[in-house]
């Protein structure tokens, strides 16, 4: 048996839902899993596809139960781990559009998998999220310590994408979801969270969260570890990289320090090598900014949206670069001269303020922003 653990049994029936099951050592679990997920599926044409990782006798327990029941299949890895990797995986083997992934420990209750099925036909979604964050769910299985990080790594995740802003639990360990959503996308296997590298990277409309209590593990223990909180910051580094919309303001800071750079060069050369006078070095020296600012604006922090003629992108540009040195000197004059406050705290609520002005008139003026990009 041994030596077939890692050969792929293919399932008998004929699918319209693929479940995908990561394990790694979930020996105990297997039976009373498939057991319960059996019953709540009897008239659904579905397959269960674990990627399993193990280094106990779990693969063991699967091959047993596949053995009776003919809606089973899975891969066994061996030298190779990972959740996200698992999924990912799984997912390319699933022979239906409608793919759930869930745990393999039942703290994801069985029985949802037939609620969010029935939520897909009700309204039509392209993911369907189970919630602990909203009214009837509850995080209860976690420790405190584990909800503070939890809680974190969500607000993180909001803060950078403004697609998983709508969602409650985008960290969640259970979803649904058409597999044409991430047609000719390339999802990438770093850390857990694969539902955010989905709501970040994939293509899809609707989104339904219906609400669920995460229950607590009976047997065998969780494998949540430092390094994988450690790896989910990586893994929202890299996907923030991978997102051009999401990326766009971080990019354009950089640039505007980059400008500050080419100033203060330009200046000090004028100065020193030209002897030019420092009003006239300042004037030329801002300008040449401005000039590679929107040079490096244009080719990297909007790329992919090209509407006006690049003559008439500088134009505005510039326009959007004078009110906001504008609206700097007033906020600037208005904390200092009217409310004292200190001169350094001053300029850079200016900064600050005139930055985002200055990237949003850009975002939907200068390169107009497309809703739907
Ligand atoms: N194949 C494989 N390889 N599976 C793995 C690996 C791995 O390296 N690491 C973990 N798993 C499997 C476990 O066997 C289990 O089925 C599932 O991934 C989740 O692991 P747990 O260790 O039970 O995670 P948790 O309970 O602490 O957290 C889970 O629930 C949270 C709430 O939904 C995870 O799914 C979290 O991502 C989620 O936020
Ligand atoms: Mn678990």
């Amino acid at each position: 048996m041994k030596n077939n653990k890692n050969i792929l049994k293919q399932p008998t029936v004929y699918s319209d839902l693929s479940l995908v099951i990561p394990t790694f050592n979930e020996a105990k679990n297997i039976v009373p899993l498939v057991r319960q997920l059996d019953s709540c599926l009897k008239d659904v044409a579905y397959e269960i596809i674990f990627i399993d990782d193990s280094s106990d006798n779990t693969i063991e327990k699967i091959i047993e139960v596949s053995k009776k029941n003919k809606h089973i299949f899975f891969e066994h890895r061996d030298n190779q781990r990972g959740l996200a990797s698992a999924v990912i995986r799984g997912i390319e083997l699933a022979h239906s559009e409608f793919i759930a992934v869930m745990d393999a420990d039942m703290q994801h209750p069985p029985s949802l998998i037939k609620e969010m099925l029935k939520e897909e036909i009700k309204n039509h979604s392209d993911i369907i999220i189970p919630s602990r964050f909203m009214p009837g769910g509850d995080d209860g299985g976690l420790s405190v310590c584990r909800k503070l990080v939890s809680f974190v790594a969500r607000w993180i995740a909001r803060i950078l994408f403004k697609s998983i802003r709508k969602v409650s639990d985008p960290t969640s360990g259970i979803f649904m979801f058409r597999k044409s959503i991430i047609k000719n996308k390339t999802l990438r296997p770093t850390g857990w969270k694969i539902l955010i590298e989905i709501l970040v990277i994939g293509e899809y409309k609707n989104i339904t969260e219906i609400p669920y209590k995460f229950q607590s593990r009976r047997y065998g223990k969780s494998k949540m570890s430092f390094r994988e909180q450690i790896n989910y910051l990586t893994h929202i580094f890299s996907l923030l990289c991978r997102s051009p919309k999401d990326r766009r303001f971080f990019v354009f800071m950089c640039v505007g320090l980059s400008g500050v750079i080419v100033n203060l060069i330009v200046y000090d050369i004028l100065i020193k090598i030209f002897s030019v006078n420092v009003l006239l070095s300042g004037i030329i020296s801002a300008s040449t900014a401005v000039v590679t600012n929107f040079i490096l604006n244009d080719k990297y922090t909007w790329c992919e949206q090209k509407n006006d003629q690049k003559h008439q992108r500088l134009i505005k540009y510039i326009v959007v670069s004078s009110l906001g040195i504008a609206v700097n000197a007033l906020i600037l004059a208005l904390l200092f001269y009217v409310f004292s406050l200190n001169y350094l705290l001053s300029n850079i609520a200016g900064i600050a303020v005139s930055s985002i002005m200055n990237f949003k008139l850009n975002d939907i003026w200068t390169w107009k922003y497309k809703k739907n990009d």
